[in-house]
């Protein structure tokens, strides 16, 4: 089985960053990342930049990046004005997003899940009108920072009401990194059950507590097709308090290496891309794989790994 594994470094992953990044810092990630064979790199948002100070850049970031034939470059768009302004810059895929929870989506979009719904339907006919790929978060999947347990239930629900609007694929987010397996297990089998089909599905783990990759491997399991990342483990959502440490791409990618899933994308490329923007940041590269280097079986060794590097 091929595996998608959809980046969420350059928009995710830097969203929360109070240092400045240079645009031409973000488009060089960008080009490593598809260097290193990813075929979805989540941009940037066409958000409020008073939201998002990060990415106010993301006019000029997508107008003028070099994009590869064969890679997919959605950005994240919360109402017809982002769509209006993506389109300008050459968007031809977006993602959507809203939560299991109204406290979540009233901090984070200003809207109750309903009121998100009505706002993203236009959104959704326009895009799909033009023939774009379209995705939808459900955040908040597993729990919620202000209100605590998110039954599997009420996150199936919003995703029936986004696929009902025609997006392409949901992805459920755990936002706070609070799930475990059993749960994602539950989750997908409720989601299954409500109709949705596995291919429309992806799972967005943090890796809060350590239990993003015990959660992939549930996915797996459960046929799941498509895992979000950040390359780096960087990032996490300024309106999710201890939302740090998305599941890093090169976790993922050793992973999915080791379990024999194909998936087209290069260990090396992306400690390459990590190191790349770690350094940006002016931080250590802290992912488990980053700082261990990946594995050669034949000679035993570690290979490319912060280790191997001193
Ligand atoms: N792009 C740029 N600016 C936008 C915009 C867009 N897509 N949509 C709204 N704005 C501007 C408005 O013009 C207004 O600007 P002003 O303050 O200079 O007048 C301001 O943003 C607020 O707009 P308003 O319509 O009153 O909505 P709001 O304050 O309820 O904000 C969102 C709604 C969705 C625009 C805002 O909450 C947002 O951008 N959130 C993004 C959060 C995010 O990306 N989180 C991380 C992902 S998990
Ligand atoms: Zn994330």
């Amino acid at each position: 089985m091929t595996i998608r594994i959809y980046e969420v470094g350059p928009r995710d992953g830097l969203q929360n960053e109070s240092i400045a990044i240079a645009t031409a810092d973000k488009a060089r990630f960008i080009a490593m990342l598809a260097d290193a064979g990813l075929a979805e790199i989540e941009t940037t948002s066409f958000v409020s930049p008073s939201a998002i100070p990060q990415l106010a850049d993301a006019d000029d970031l997508l107008a003028t990046l070099d994009r590869r034939s064969g890679v997919r470059y959605p950005v994240l768009v919360p109402n017809m004005r982002g769509l209006e302004r993506a389109e300008r810059a050459g968007a031809d895929a977006i993602a959507v997003f809203t939560a299991a929870t109204d406290a979540f989506t009233t901090r984070n979009i200003g809207m109750t899940v309903d009121r998100s719904i009505e706002t993203f339907r236009p959104v959704v006919a326009e895009a799909l009108q033009r023939g774009w790929w379209t995705r939808s978060y459900v955040s908040t999947a597993f729990g919620c920072p202000y209100t605590g347990r998110v039954e599997p239930g009420a996150a199936v629900d919003v995703a029936i009401r986004l696929i009902d609007l025609g997006v392409d694929e949901v992805c459920f987010g755990d936002t706070i990194g609070v799930g475990v397996p059993s749960q994602v297990t539950e989750l997908v089998s409720r989601a299954l059950d409500a109709g949705i089909a596995s291919d429309r599905l992806a799972f967005h783990f943090h890796d809060t507590r350590g239990t993003a990759l015990a959660n992939v491997a549930a996915g797996l399991a459960a046929g799941i097709g498509c895992f979000d990342a950040s390359t780096g483990g960087t990032g996490g959502c300024p309106y999710a308090p201890g939302a740090a440490g998305n599941l890093a791409t090169e976790d993922l990618v050793y992973l999915l290496d080791g379990m024999g899933y194909e998936h087209g994308v290069s260990l090396a490329g992306v400690l390459e891309a990590a190191r790349f923007i770690t350094g940006v940041l002016g931080r250590p590269l802290a992912s488990k794989v980053g700082q261990a280097g990946g594995w050669d079986p034949s000679i035993g060794a570690s290979i490319g790994g912060a280790a191997a590097r001193t």
